[in-house]
């Protein structure tokens, strides 16, 4: 043949044979929406490092996730800042905790609402390590069995609350076993293990630390979460979460982490989330403010990126403007 048989372009001639050729759906279906919850009444204060985003007291949450309905998107994951921080994150598992209260308060205005509580102890311990410390000569160190009793304990109270989901992201070994055990035994057999398996050490997660309130004190968390130049260990860790128990795992941060993602879809055959996470909606924001990148197109690119990679859903902050978007189509 003179010119190639194949022409490509020839699908993309018209909206209507691209959309049918369009090899990955996005919905708002796929997205779960961050919110930061904390002590106090009809609270609903900026958080500077997240434009947007806001710290919200548990009555002006409930008002916001009743909001959110309309937009059909599959649910919250909650994180909670405490009104008091102390070295044995009791704020975690306490049984009138801020988190307690608030999957509490949602399981009863919107009780069909998907409500998944992030099972960390950065933003309670006073140190800000997602753990309990211990001092070693001059250092420190991340004692993780401790750290274990405390993810049993606080995993029953998020799901005597009502949780329709825990989430430990602390990267401790063996948490999904612990948790699952803790859970079953006190009855809770059929809530869902949604795991962090493999959680870098990453710089994306700055806006975050201010939102939550949650920066480490001293050092940083590379005892504990992994190091981004590794890929093997990613799937050590989400095989060891996926034998201990976990029901869904996830990839976190997602965009600088794709390679991971699709590994991952390819080679377990469990549920995979992503977490855009705050660094990621930060560098989109910023620069849609300054006029630099047009908002909706790259977060519609960025999320739907994310999909092909492999994600089932994806937590982001992004979740409302993108479920709009996504029903303006
Ligand atoms: C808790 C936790 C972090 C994030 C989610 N859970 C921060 C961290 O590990 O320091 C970050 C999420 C984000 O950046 O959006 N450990």
């Amino acid at each position: 043949m003179a010119f190639p048989a194949q022409r490509l372009r020839r699908l993309r001639a018209s909206g209507a044979l691209r959309s049918l050729v369009r090899e990955t759906e996005l919905s708002p279906k796929d997205l779960v929406l961050p919110l930061f919850v904390r002590s106090g009444r009809n609270l609903r204060n900026p958080i500077a490092s997240l434009p947007g985003h806001f710290q919200y007291s548990v009555d002006r949450l409930v008002a916001e996730v009743r909001d959110l309905r309309s937009l059909q998107i599959a649910g919250v994951i909650l994180f909670g800042i405490p009104a008091r921080k102390d070295s044995k994150a009791s704020g975690a598992y306490a049984r009138n905790g801020i988190i307690q209260q608030a999957v509490r308060a949602l399981k009863e205005a919107a009780p069909e609402a998907l409500v998944i509580t992030d099972l960390c102890f950065c933003e309670y311990t006073d140190h800000g390590h997602c753990g309990f410390i211990r001092t070693r000569g001059e250092g420190w160190v991340l004692d993780n069995d401790v750290t274990l009793e405390w993810m049993a304990k606080t995993a029953v109270s998020q799901a005597e609350a009502g949780a329709d989901l825990v989430a430990p992201s602390g990267m401790m070994d063996g948490q999904v076993r612990a948790i699952r055990q803790a859970l079953d035994r006190s009855g809770f057999a059929m809530t869902p293990i949604l795991s962090y398996a493999a959680k870098y050490a990453s710089a994306f997660y700055g806006p975050f630390r201010e939102a939550a309130e949650s920066p480490p004190q001293f050092g940083d968390r590379l005892s504990y979460q992994m190091d981004p130049a590794n890929f093997r260990e990613a799937l050590r860790e989400v095989e060891q979460d996926v034998e201990e128990g976990a029901d869904m795992i996830l990839v976190k941060p997602a965009l600088p982490y794709l390679d991971v993602l699709r590994a991952v879809r390819e080679r377990f055959p469990v549920p995979v989330g992503a977490y855009s996470v705050s660094g990621e909606f930060a560098m989109i924001r910023a620069a849609a403010q300054k006029g630099w990148l047009d908002e909706k197109k790259a977060v519609l690119e960025a999320l739907v990126s994310i999909k092909r990679a492999g994600a089932d859903f994806i937590l982001t902050y992004f979740a409302k403007e993108a479920a709009q978007w996504l029903r303006e189509g």
